[in-house]
């Protein structure tokens, strides 16, 4: 949001900077004095929350690399290694391992209130897609690290999702399999597979920054979107980023830490997989070959498809359709709070999303895929044809007439909804 720069450098120093490289001035404007909702609700501090989640997995990272081995038949030796002799190690790889866990719950905690206020919508499209592309990476960066101690869940996860490309083969025969060979680089998943996995491993966290710092460009044009969903109109509607919402950020932040922590120290390895600390065999694959749990939604939508290519197109769409939301959701007020007849179906999403989850953990047979394939159909369905009829037929509740007619409850001061309603001022 352009406003004006209440920066004053004192020194002559700063002075100095000033004149010829303004970061104190950018940092103060977008970090310090920054106009903010008043009316943000905890919700709101996930961003900042995934901010330190991404520092500590490079930082834990970096120091992990220093004594990680990627070969083939070093590398689950040098994690036991880590764990084992290296001065603190146990920890540094405690808190990469549940890191990643952590760093999934924030950012599918900030999508769905993404979802929900609807902050994807005119003027934060682009915010929202590069959230979408950030999703992508985070993905990818997740799955090469988890193949990394090269055990049998690391082996084989590779295998069954590199694999996932041979099914190309039924397009232009031969194509799959010679683009599998080629990530492999040999003719089954080993060393020189293991070697680039560790390489894009400790390149995508980077690129990961340079996303984030995008990201928070994109939403500093046009500012934050907040629980009303109607934009900030006078000076009361706002508070400054400094010290409001820094110690509401810091707050929750040690509400989080704490049960990062609590995995830590407690259950450090609640959330992987035990055989993971079998050593890869390529000979022997294991009973249940299953993803982390954070994966789980999408490993069901490819296994409820019975055909692999399509299977493979159905996974990429679900997560490629979110980039399209923005245009789906034919709402005139972004928040769901005034949005009665989407409500239901909202949550309907998020319970579909947990099923999925639930499911991609289950054998692929009986009653279990029968219901995959429903809550996957329905999660398709609700984004393609829900968003954008629920959109058009419904009418809305009367929106406050600002923020601060809200915190003060002078609900309904908005004049009728829809047509005065100021909430989203996009076209249909
Ligand atoms: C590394 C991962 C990510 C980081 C570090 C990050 C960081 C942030 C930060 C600092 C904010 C401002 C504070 C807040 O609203 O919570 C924000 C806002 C936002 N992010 Fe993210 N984000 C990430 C991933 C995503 C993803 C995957 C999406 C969606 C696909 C997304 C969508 C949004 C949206 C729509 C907003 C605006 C919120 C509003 O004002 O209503 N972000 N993000």
């Amino acid at each position: 949001m352009a406003h004006e720069s209440t920066y004053k450098p004192n020194t002559g120093i700063e002075r100095w900077l000033d004149e010829r490289l303004p970061l104190p001035r950018a940092m103060h404007d977008q970090f310090v004095d920054f106009p903010t909702p008043r009316n943000l609700n905890y919700l709101w501090t996930f961003g900042g929350i995934l901010t330190f989640c991404l520092v500590v997995q490079i930082m834990t990272g970096i120091v992990l690399a220093m004594h990680y081995v990627p070969h083939e038949s070093m590398a689950f030796d040098s994690v036991e290694h880590i764990m084992r002799n290296v001065n603190w190690g146990w920890l540094l790889r405690y808190t990469h391992a549940v890191g990643a866990s952590m760093f999934f719950i924030a950012v599918y905690i900030h999508m769905l209130r993404g979802l929900y206020y609807g902050s994807y919508k005119a003027p934060r499209e682009v915010l929202w897609i590069l959230g979408v592309i950030i999703l992508l990476v985070m993905i990818a960066t997740a799955f090469m690290g988890y193949s990394l101690p090269w055990g049998q869940m690391s082996f084989w996860a590779v295998t069954v999702i590199t694999n996932l490309f041979s099914s190309l083969d039924a397009i232009i025969p031969g194509l799959g399999t010679t683009l599998v060979e080629w990530i492999w680089g040999g003719f089954s998943v080993g060393g020189p597979t293991l070697n680039r996995l560790f390489s894009l491993h400790y390149l995508l966290p980077f690129v990961l920054v340079g996303l984030v710092l995008l990201h928070i460009w994109a939403l500093h044009v046009p500012g934050n979107n907040n629980p009303t969903g109607i934009d900030i109109k006078t000076k009361d509607d706002a508070v400054p980023f400094h010290p409001y919402y820094t110690v509401k950020d810091g707050f929750a932040l040690s509400v989080f830490l704490l049960l990062f922590a609590a995995f830590v120290f407690y259950a450090p390895n609640y959330l992987g997989h035990a055989d993971n600390y079998i050593r890869a065999n390529p000979l022997q694959t294991p009973p249940h070959i299953v993803p982390e749990w954070y994966f789980l939604p999408f490993y069901a939508i490819l296994r409820a498809i019975p055909d692999k290519l399509m299977g493979v197109v159905a996974l990429f769409a679900s997560i490629g359709v979110l980039a399209l939301i923005p245009w789906l959701d034919t709402s005139r007020v972004r928040s769901t709070r005034y949005r009665p007849l989407y409500k239901p179906f909202f949550y309907l999403f998020v319970f579909t999303c947990l099923a999925l989850g639930y499911l991609g953990a289950q054998a692929a047979e009986g009653w279990y895929l029968f219901f995959a394939r429903i809550f996957t159909a329905y999660y398709f369905i609700h984004l393609l044809i829900v968003m954008p009829v629920v959109g058009l037929i419904e009418t809305p509740k009367q929106t406050p007439g600002s923020i601060t007619d809200d915190v003060l409850g002078k609900a309904g001061g908005g004049g009728p909804t829809p047509e005065a309603a100021p909430a989203a001022p996009e076209k249909r």
